[in-house]
Formats: structure tokens, C-alpha cells, sequence
């Protein structure tokens, strides 16, 4: 396949009507979502393929004629999850056979649990992986006469599959794939696996999907990618850098966000970029995932501290005000106690807005998982806890040094505990309270930050964004 194969899809004509039952009724499906943003979007599409056979959502496992479980692979935890939840569909499964049920994802694209769910969970009716999305409407034809599981799983994509319908969950925020995979082969990563390999969309594709999101109304578009930076090596005619400015230029474009971009080829024109175009917001999620050389060579990371470190001085020397977050694995197989520690004075010498820490989970068929594991189960979690601490006191004092000023604020909407209080993001991706009307969702407000916490701020509205010029 060359990156440059792209089809259109168009709902085949014998499923477009599938999703109501025969008095005409609608059918109910019930979607739920593990994993990182690509995998909420991948949700949104397939809700866009059910809605386009007919079918409603429900939150009701009982009432659903169709339930999906859209799957993260990265560590055992979540996959964890997703077992338990289809075993306790066992029962639900017995009184209503009709009912079809779904496991999709990054967990479908792996051997073992393919196996597993031959032989532990028969009662499991479809499986398919993340190259076989367009495939669903097939598929739950399929499912529903066959009396075994029914599994799909490519290894790689036949060709990249543009204007697939999506049923998008939020109507201010939304996520554009800009690249599907990943070639990185982190040794503990198992996502070139699951994903395949890189492959950007065409630029105009991008671009034009963008132009009917602002038309649609949408406020903040966050481009994804597991490796953006990487963006448009394989069709030889785009960059990342490129690419930002062409969608900055697209009349009525909010903010841009972007995620998520590998130290690695974070060019000096990819940061000039992102400094100059107005709507590109200034926050860069820089995964690290180790403070210490010797470990981060066995990750098969490109980049060392010492990079890294340049790097984040040039980036905050051309773009003020940027926060920087970041993604740390502790307890990587071998980790000694000073390789741990490298890893902790990297976060009080960085100084990130935000850390997304975990305990190294063995992935299978990554080469880390054959790699001699020394430490135990308790010492991983205490390394875990000491990390957060460290960077808990980071996070207040990044917080504490921004009270007193304005900041501006689109509005996501109220508060999970009071409907008083409204949440939303500075550019900087920062969460932030505030008392405020319902009314304001969608829109920008300046807020001063009254009360800063470790992880959120609380302030007090200044003005709206138009009374401020
Ligand atoms: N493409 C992104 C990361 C995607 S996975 C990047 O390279 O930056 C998100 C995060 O999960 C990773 O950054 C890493 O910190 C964590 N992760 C991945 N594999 C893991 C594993 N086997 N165990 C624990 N954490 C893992
Ligand atoms: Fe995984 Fe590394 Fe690819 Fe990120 S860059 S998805 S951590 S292999
Ligand atoms: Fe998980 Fe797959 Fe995303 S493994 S993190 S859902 S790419």
C-alpha cells in the first residue's frame, strides 16, 4: 500500500436501514471508550455508523441492542477492565440472545486476547481491530446470524478511509485525525502494534475537515497523532510545521491544539511555527518518559536528557508563557534507584505544568517485556508516589506564580459539582472555576486567577473577550 490510497466511504445500501427494528422503532447501542483521544474519536466515528444505520445511543446496558466495547491496549490495567466488564455481560447475554456484543480497539488487534475470547468469552459476538472501523455496519450483519464470534482484525490498513460519518460528543471541542500509527517501536510501547504503521492524511483533507468544523461552529480543534511531528514525512509534500500554518490560516479558526508530539525531530521550524500562528495555543505535550540516559537508550527513546533539556529551553525562549507537559513510565525493567532519581531531578529542573505518570506495564510481544524485571510490585508504587510528590510541588508552584493575572478562557461548560460554577481551559490547557452563567459555554472569557490549586485554578470573570478591546 502506498500512504497516498485513500477512499471515500459511502454506507453500503443493504445496512443503511438496519439499526430500526420492524415496527420502525430505533435501536439502541451502548458505546464505551478506553484509552487516549485517537481512541474517543475512533468512538465517534463508529457512533457515526450506527447513527447512520438508524440506531439511537443509550446509557442503558439492559436496553441496548448493540454493545461495544472500544478498547485500550497500553497497560494491563485497562485491558484488566474490559475483561471484567464482558464477564459480568455473561448473564445479560443469556436472557437476550439477540443482543450483539462488541469488543473493538487496540486490545482486538492483539493475539492473545483474540485467543482469550475464543476460549474464556464465547459469548462475545464480534471482534474487530482498529483498521476494520469502516467495516462495522458489515460486521453486526455478520455477528447476528453467525453463531460463532465473529473477528476482523487487519494488521495494517488497506487504504486510508476519508469522510466516514462521526457523531461528535461535544459541539465547542473536537478532535482531526492528522495521522493514523506509529514507527517508533518505544521498547515497552505497544502501539506500532496495535495501530500499524505511520500514515499521514493528505493536507487537504485536513484542512478541509477543519473548514467545516469552524463552519459548524466548533472552538477548539486538537489535531491528532501519536507522533505529530512525524506529520507528512511519508506523503514527501507536507510537515507538521506546514500544516499548522495552513490550518492557523483558515478563516474563522478558534484555537489549535495538537497532540502528541515525540522530543525526537521537533525542528526549529516546527517551533517557529507554533510560536507565529495566533491560534496555535501554547502548551506542548512532550512525552519524557525517563530523566536517565541508560534507560531511555533501552526505550528505544531518540532523544537523551541533555536533548531534551535543549530542546525545552528553546521551546520556552520562543514561545512565552508555553506550559509544557509530559508522560513518565517509573519502574521500567532494570531501573535502579539512581536511574529513578535521574528521572526525578529532570522534573524539579524542568519545572512541567503537568505530569502523566505510570508504573511500566509488560506489553506482549514488545521487546521490554523480555527484558529482566528487578524490582517488586511495592517498590514500583513507591517509586510512582515519590515522582507524583515531586511533581505535586511543581504543579502548585507553576500554578501559585500565575495568580493575579488575566487569563483568557473558553468556556466547556459547568462545573461537575456545582452549576453555579463553570469549567473551562486557559490556552495553556490549564483547568480553571469560576462563577458564571450556563449561557457562556462555548464562549471566551477573561478571568483573573483568584485561587491557585495543584492541579486546578479558581478565579473570578473579568470581562467578556468582547468588552475587552
Ligand atoms: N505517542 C505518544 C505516547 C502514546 S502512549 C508518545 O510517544 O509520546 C501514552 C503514554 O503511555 C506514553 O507516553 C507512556 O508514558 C505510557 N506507556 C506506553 N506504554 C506503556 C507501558 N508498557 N507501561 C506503562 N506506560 C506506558
Ligand atoms: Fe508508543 Fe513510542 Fe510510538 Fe509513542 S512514539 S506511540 S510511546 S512507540
Ligand atoms: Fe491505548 Fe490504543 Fe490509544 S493502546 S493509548 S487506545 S492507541
Amino acid at each position: 500500500m502506498s500512504n497516498l490510497d485513500r477512499t471515500s466511504y459511502e454506507m453500503p445500501d443493504e445496512y443503511r436501514y438496519t439499526g430500526f427494528n420492524t415496527d420502525g422503532t430505533p435501536k439502541k447501542y451502548y458505546l464505551r471508550t478506553y484509552g487516549c483521544q485517537m481512541n474517543e474519536h475512533d468512538t465517534e466515528v463508529m457512533a457515526g455508523l450506527l447513527q447512520g444505520m438508524g440506531y439511537v445511543p443509550t446509557d442503558s446496558q439492559e436496553e441496548s441492542d448493540v454493545i461495544l466495547f472500544n478498547t485500550c491496549a497500553v497497560r494491563e490495567n485497562a485491558e484488566d477492565k474490559v475483561f471484567g466488564e464482558i464477564g459480568r455481560l455473561r448473564p445479560l447475554k443469556q436472557r437476550n440472545p439477540e443482543l450483539v456484543l462488541g469488543l473493538c480497539g487496540c486490545m482486538a488487534q492483539e493475539q492473545g486476547v483474540q485467543k482469550m475470547v475464543l476460549e474464556k468469552f464465547p459469548w462475545v459476538d464480534v471482534v474487530f481491530g482498529t483498521h476494520n472501523i469502516d467495516r462495522l455496519p458489515a460486521l453486526l450483519a455478520e455477528a447476528r446470524t453467525s453463531q460463532a464470534t465473529v473477528m476482523e482484525v487487519w494488521d495494517k490498513a488497506a487504504e486510508t478511509v476519508e469522510d466516514m460519518p462521526k457523531a461528535r460528543k461535544d459541539n465547542v471541542r473536537a478532535w482531526v485525525n492528522i495521522q493514523y500509527g506509529c514507527n517508533k517501536f518505544c521498547t515497552y510501547c505497544i502501539v506500532p502494534y496495535t495501530r500499524g504503521r505511520e500514515r499521514s492524511r493528505q493536507p487537504e483533507d485536513i484542512v478541509q475537515e477543519v473548514r467545516q468544523l469552524v463552519a459548524d461552529g466548533f472552538k477548539e480543534i486538537t489535531l491528532l497523532g501519536q507522533n505529530v511531528n512525524d506529520y507528512g514525512v511519508d506523503l514527501g509534500t507536507s510537515s507538521f510545521a506546514k500544516l499548522l500554518r495552513e490550518v492557523n490560516d483558515i478563516p474563522g479558526i478558534d484555537r489549535i491544539r495538537f497532540t502528541t508530539s515525540n522530543p525526537w525531530n521537533f525542528s526549529d521550524d516546527l517551533i517557529a511555527a507554533i510560536a507565529e500562528c495566533e491560534h496555535v495555543v501554547e502548551h506542548v505535550h512532550l512525552p519524557v518518559q525517563s530523566g536517565n540516559n541508560e534507560i531511555l537508550k533501552r526505550m528505544n527513546r531518540s532523544h537523551t536528557r541533555e536533548y531534551y533539556l535543549q530542546l525545552v529551553k528553546k521551546i520556552r525562549a520562543a514561545i512565552p508563557g508555553v506550559s509544557l507537559t509530559t508522560d513518565i513510565i517509573v519502574g521500567f525493567p532494570g531501573e535502579t534507584e539512581e536511574q529513578f532519581e535521574d528521572t526525578v531531578s529532570l522534573v524539579r529542573e524542568v519545572q512541567f505544568d503537568n505530569a502523566f505518570t505510570f508504573i511500566y506495564s509488560p506489553r506482549e510481544n514488545t521487546p521490554a517485556a523480555r527484558f529482566e524485571d528487578t524490582l517488586t510490585l511495592d517498590e514500583k508504587k513507591q517509586r510512582l508516589y515519590r515522582l507524583n510528590e515531586a511533581q505535586a510541588e511543581v504543579c502548585l508552584k507553576r500554578n501559585q506564580d500565575l495568580k493575579g493575572e488575566v487569563v483568557d478562557v473558553l468556556v466547556e461548560g459547568a462545573s461537575k459539582t456545582n452549576a453555579q460554577v463553570l469549567s473551562g481551559r486557559t490556552r495553556t490547557n490549564r483547568l480553571i472555576l469560576f462563577p458564571g452563567s450556563i449561557d457562556l459555554r462555548g464562549q471566551h472569557v477573561q478571568v483573573e486567577i483568584t485561587h491557585p490549586q495543584t492541579f486546578l485554578l479558581k478565579g473570578r470573570m473579568v470581562t467578556r473577550e468582547e468588552e475587552v478591546s
